[in-house]
C-alpha cells in the first residue's frame, strides 16, 4: 500500500540522516574538564507555568569500562543508549529503539559540569541544536511502566454515531500547546453564530496538552489552561455543540503529557463525566510498549471501555494508517480512523495525502470513516483555489471535516469555503460511499463519487500551477445518460446535455459539479 510505504520510508530516511550527524554537535561542551561520576538518573525539567506542568526528559546512564550504556526516555519516546564515545568531559549518545518496524536513532552530546549534566541535541537532523540541563534524580523516576499485556480479540459493537463523516473543528493544527478554555469557548461562539453550526458543524475537539497528572485516585487531571473541563462541556452543551478531547494508549501523550496507560477505564469514566463526545486517540506513546501488530487489541481496549460508560462518545483512531487500519479500523469501535502522518499546511502536504487515498475508498462506509487529517483550510499556507482543492477533495473522499483555523478571525472567503453546503452535502452524503479517481493525465485527474438517489459528484482537479482544460465524456464516467449539473462552486445550473463536457479549471483548483438523472 503506497500511503503506508511512504509515510515508513519518510520516517527511514530522517533516522538515517539523523545517524550521519557530525558526532560534536555541541563543541563547546568539550572545552572544559570536569571529573566526576556520569552513572545514576538525570532529568531535565520542563517546567510550563501556563499549564502547570513539568515534563521531564530522562537521561538514566551507567558509566563502566569506558562505556556508557543505558535509557534515555524524553516525550512519546523511550530509547536504550547503543553506542557512547568519551567520558564526563565530553562525550556522545547514540541512542535507539524500535517503533512498529522502524528504527529510531537519536543522538546526544553531554559533559558533566559539576553537579550538572549539560546536554544537546537535534530534534530533526535540520533543526537548530536544542540544549539542556539536567539534575540528579530518584532512582526509578522516569522508569517505563511495566508492560500490561494486549486483552484478546473480540468485536466491539458499533456505537450507532458518526453515519456520515464527523464535521467540527480541533485545536492542532492552529494553536498546537497554546489552546485553552477561554480559546475553545470563543471557537464554541464562533462556531455556533458564523454559520457553520448551520452547515453542520458540531464537534469542538481540544486535542493534545490539556492534560496534567493523575490525582491519588489515579484520575487523571486537566492542567492550568482547563480549570473545569466538565463546566466547559456544558458551556459547549448549551451553544448545541459537542465536545470531543484527546488522549494516547501510551503512557505519554505525543507531546509528552499524561496518557491513558493503564487507566483506560477509568479515563473513559471521567470524559463521561465531564460530558464528552468524542475522543481521538493517538498512539504515540503505546510505541514504547507494543509492537505494530498489537495496535487492534490496544485500540480495543479503549473501544470497549467507551462502550462501557454508556455514553455516546465518537472514537477517533490516530495511528497514521500503519497496520492497515482501515481493514480494523470498525472491528476495534472506530467510527473514523487516520489513514496517513500530519497534515501540514502546504499544497505538497495536503495533495500528498489527498491524492493517494484512492486505494481506500471500499473500507469506508456509514459509521466507519477513513480520515486523511484535519482541515488547513485558512491557516494561511495555500491560495483559496488551493484550499477549495482541499474541501473539495476531502468531500470526494466523504472525510472528517474538522477544521483546523482559527474560527474567532477568518476572512469571508475562509468561511464561505469551510460553509460551501453544496460541497458539504457531498461529503455528508447518506450512502456513505467514498469516491475514487476515474481518471488521470499528468497533473490533472478525475474523481467521481456515487451519491445517493441516483445522483454522482465529478471533480476536475488541475494539480498543474498553470490552468488546464479538462475534458470528460459522460459515458465513460457512467454518468446518467439524462442528466442535470450544477457547479459546486458557482453555485449554478451548467449545461451538460452534449455527451462530452470540458472544464476549465485554474492552476492548483477544482471544479466540482453534480450530476443529477431526474
Ligand atoms: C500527533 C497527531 C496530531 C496531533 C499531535 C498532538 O502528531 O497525529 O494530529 O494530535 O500528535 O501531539
Amino acid at each position: 500500500m503506497s500511503i503506508k510505504r511512504s509515510f515508513y520510508s519518510q520516517a527511514l530516511i530522517a533516522a538515517a540522516l539523523f545517524s550521519a550527524l557530525p558526532v560534536a554537535l555541541y563543541a563547546g561542551l568539550a572545552q572544559q574538564t570536569t571529573t566526576g561520576d556520569l552513572t545514576g538518573n538525570w532529568a531535565v525539567r520542563n517546567v510550563n507555568d501556563t499549564e502547570g506542568t513539568v515534563r521531564s526528559t530522562y537521561f538514566n546512564l551507567k558509566h563502566e569500562n569506558g562505556k556508557i550504556t543505558g535509557t534515555i526516555r524524553a516525550t512519546q519516546f523511550f530509547y536504550t543508549i547503543k553506542e557512547s564515545t568519551g567520558g564526563p568531559e565530553g562525550f556522545t549518545l547514540i541512542a535507539s529503539m524500535m517503533d512498529g518496524h522502524n528504527e529510531r536513532r537519536v543522538q546526544y552530546e553531554g559533559k558533566l559540569a559539576g553537579d550538572e549534566l549539560r546536554m544537546a541535541t537535534r530534534r530533526r537532523p535540520d533543526a537548530p541544536l536544542t540544549e539542556m540541563v539536567a539534575k540528579r534524580a530518584p532512582a526509578g523516576e522516569g522508569a517505563l511502566p511495566a508492560r500490561i499485556e494486549p486483552p484478546a480479540r473480540h468485536k466491539v459493537q458499533y456505537n450507532g454515531l458518526a453515519k456520515t463523516p464527523p464535521m467540527g473543528w480541533n485545536s492542532w493544527n492552529k494553536f498546537a500547546g497554546r489552546v485553552d478554555d477561554a480559546t475553545v469557548r470563543a471557537i464554541a461562539d464562533a462556531m455556533a453564530s458564523n454559520g457553520m453550526k448551520n452547515a453542520g458543524y458540531l464537534y469542538i475537539n481540544i486535542d493534545d496538552t490539556w492534560e496534567s497528572g493523575r490525582n491519588d485516585k489515579g484520575e487523571i487531571q486537566t492542567n492550568k489552561k482547563f480549570p473545569d473541563m466538565k463546566a466547559l462541556a456544558d458551556y459547549v452543551h448549551k451553544k448545541g455543540l459537542r465536545l470531543g478531547i484527546y488522549s494516547s494508549p501510551g503512557p505519554n501523550t505525543c507531546a509528552g503529557y499524561e496518557g491513558s496507560y493503564g487507566h483506560e477505564e477509568q479515563d473513559a469514566m471521567t470524559f463521561a463525566k465531564w460530558g464528552i463526545d468524542y475522543l481521538k486517540y493517538d498512539w504515540c506513546g503505546a510505541r514504547t510498549l507494543y509492537t505494530d501488530e498489537e495496535m487492534p487489541a490496544i485500540y480495543q481496549k479503549m473501544g470497549d471501555a467507551l462502550l462501557k460508560t454508556g455514553r455516546p462518545i465518537v472514537y477517533s483512531l490516530c495511528q497514521y494508517g500503519r497496520l492497515d487500519v482501515w481493514k480494523w479500523g470498525a472491528e476495534v469501535g472506530g467510527n473514523l480512523w487516520r489513514t496517513t502522518g500530519d497534515i501540514r499546511d502546504t499544497w505538497d502536504s495536503m495533495t500528498n495525502i489527498g491524492f493517494r487515498q484512492n486505494e481506500l475508498a471500499q473500507y469506508a462506509k456509514p459509521g466507519h470513516w477513513n480520515d486523511p487529517d484535519m482541515l488547513e483550510i485558512g491557516n494561511g499556507g495555500m491560495t483559496g483555489a488551493e484550499y477549495r482543492t482541499h474541501m473539495s477533495l476531502w468531500a470526494m473522499l466523504a472525510a472528517p471535516l474538522l477544521a483546523g483555523n482559527d474560527l474567532r478571525q477568518m476572512s469571508s472567503e475562509t468561511l464561505a469555503i469551510l460553509t460551501n453546503r453544496e460541497v458539504i452535502a457531498v461529503d455528508q452524503d447518506k450512502l456513505g460511499k467514498q469516491g475514487s479517481q476515474a481518471w488521470k493525465s499528468g497533473d490533472q485527474e478525475i474523481w467521481t463519487r456515487q451519491l445517493s438517489g441516483g445522483d454522482m459528484a465529478v471533480a476536475f482537479f488541475n494539480r498543474s500551477k498553470d490552468e488546464a482544460k479538462i475534458s470528460v465524456k459522460w459515458a465513460d464516467i457512467g454518468a446518467p445518460a439524462k442528466r442535470k449539473a450544477r457547479d459546486l462552486w458557482l453555485h449554478q445550473n451548467v449545461d451538460a446535455s452534449a455527451p462530452e463536457y470540458t472544464a476549465t479549471v485554474p492552476g492548483h483548483g477544482v471544479v466540482m459539479l453534480r450530476i443529477s438523472g431526474h
